[in-house]
């Protein structure tokens, strides 16, 4: 293994062998291959990408690097659950799998969601999940079969046995600006999927402000790459392009998302949160067969919220608890009267995160309470004065810096914009 001849072959524009590749990301994983020259190598990657073979090959490395969950075999009532599995590559009020996860399981679906924690302006599910008390992410394998198999919900932490060359890796780009290579994100991505062993993927790739590709043309890029590495590796794989220029729903923060998705899974919730989850929920039924079921169904019928229950319960949790709230409240209102033509994702983010709802180092504990709340969409008619946003944090004095991010969200125009033409893209 010699790092640095491997290094300069990126380096230079070649190609690295599938020895080569292996080499490198087991001797990282065994700490063979130094923080510095993984690093020197990842930025390599960043400025001169990988060809579909060379990604093809990193993913495979980095799921040998750990176990893969054997989920076959999951079995109710003597039949035989499909798997589906959804992914987000992340995005500001992104709420979606919390009502999406129990409306797919009542559909006999099991549904092995390994979700993350959120790091800087995006919000992580399992964050989400933990404003709901008692709720518990930490799930063994043989527990996270049982209630596959029971329930069909599951949303638990990845554990560290899937792909540790990637969080090994992963906290190295974080800290050394190369988290933006689609051959790296998507290979990250894919490992972690691959290794949980579902039966069949739906990728929600989002666009805009508020998301890692900022371009369309990128996100198409890198959803042809996942979809590529899943459907290579077995796991009948789709993706869609959804838009994040502006935040989803109407709230961003930890317990006032779950409260969003509780609306959605009592059949209620705004209509963007609704339209991304029936888009991904009629994908994912599709995967497993279940071609021309209506989603919608199990929403106003009540289903999807008793598998909802069911799936907290399993995992510890009150569903009939009351939420945390945040300590202080702020409202922001309008300076002037028009239509709203832009509210920006990134700086609706930044303004949660400022409130506590987010870390801004891996581990740091985030507030369960805060967030932001707004209470006007894209194309909606404004009256100055009128209340805009309301801010909640457990610390007042966190208010002005989430305020100065708000300021520059929102725009207010004269004229009318055009009609929004949905989250789909
Ligand atoms: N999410 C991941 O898991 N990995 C990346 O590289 C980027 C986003």
């Amino acid at each position: 293994l010699d790092p640095v001849s491997i290094i300069g072959v990126k380096r230079d524009g070649g190609q690295l062998t599938t020895a080569q590749i292996r080499a490198v990301v087991d001797g990282f994983t065994s700490g063979q291959v130094a923080p510095e020259q993984m690093s020197a190598l990842a930025m390599a990657i960043c400025w001169r990408g990988m060809v579909r073979r060379e990604i093809a090959d990193w993913t495979a490395a980095m799921i040998d690097s750990g176990v893969r969950l054997d989920l076959t075999e999951l079995r109710r009532h003597g039949r035989s659950l499909p798997t589906v599995d959804k992914h987000s590559t992340g995005g500001v009020g992104d709420k979606v799998t919390l009502p999406l996860t129990p409306l797919i399981a009542s559909y006999g679906v099991a549904v092995p969601q390994l979700s993350g924690r959120g790091l800087g302006h995006t919000g992580g599910t399992l964050d989400k999940l933990d404003a709901v008390p008692g709720f518990s992410a930490q799930l063994s394998p043989e527990r996270m079969r049982s209630q596959l198999a029971q329930v069909g919900a599951v949303i638990a932490a990845a554990s560290d046995e899937l792909a540790p060359a990637d969080r090994k890796l992963y906290a190295l780009r974080d800290v050394t600006g190369t988290v933006a290579s689609i051959p790296l994100i998507a290979a990250s991505i894919m490992s972690k999927k691959i290794a949980e062993g579902t039966g069949a993927l739906v990728l929600d790739v989002k666009v805009g402000s508020g998301a890692f590709m900022r371009e369309y043309d990128d996100a198409a890029e890198l959803a042809a790459t996942m979809v590529e590495l899943g459907s290579d590796a077995g796991v009948v794989t789709s993706a869609l392009l959804t838009d994040m220029s502006s935040p989803l729903g109407r709230s961003a923060g930890n317990a006032l998302e779950v409260a969003e998705a509780l609306e959605v899974l009592a059949g209620g919730g705004p209509d963007d949160v609704v339209e991304v989850t029936l888009a991904l929920a009629r994908e994912m039924l599709a995967a497993v067969g279940l071609d021309g079921v209506d989603p919608a169904a199990h929403l106003s019928g009540g289903q999807a919220m008793d598998t909802w229950r069911a799936m907290i319960a399993a995992q510890g949790g009150d569903p009939a608890a009351a939420l945390p709230v945040a300590a202080h409240r702020e409202v922001i209102t309008a300076a002037d009267s028009g239509w709203l033509t832009e509210l920006d994702a990134l700086s609706v983010g930044l303004a949660a995160w400022e409130l506590g709802a987010g870390r801004a180092v891996p581990g740091a504990a985030v507030s369960a309470g805060a967030g932001v709340q707004w209470h006007a969409a894209i194309g909606d008619r404004i009256v100055a004065g009128q209340p805009l946003f309301t801010l909640h944090a457990d610390q007042p004095q966190r208010f002005d810096a989430a305020g100065a991010h708000l300021a520059g969200a929102v725009r207010i125009a004269p004229q009318r914009p055009p009609e929004a033409a949905g989250r789909i893209l």
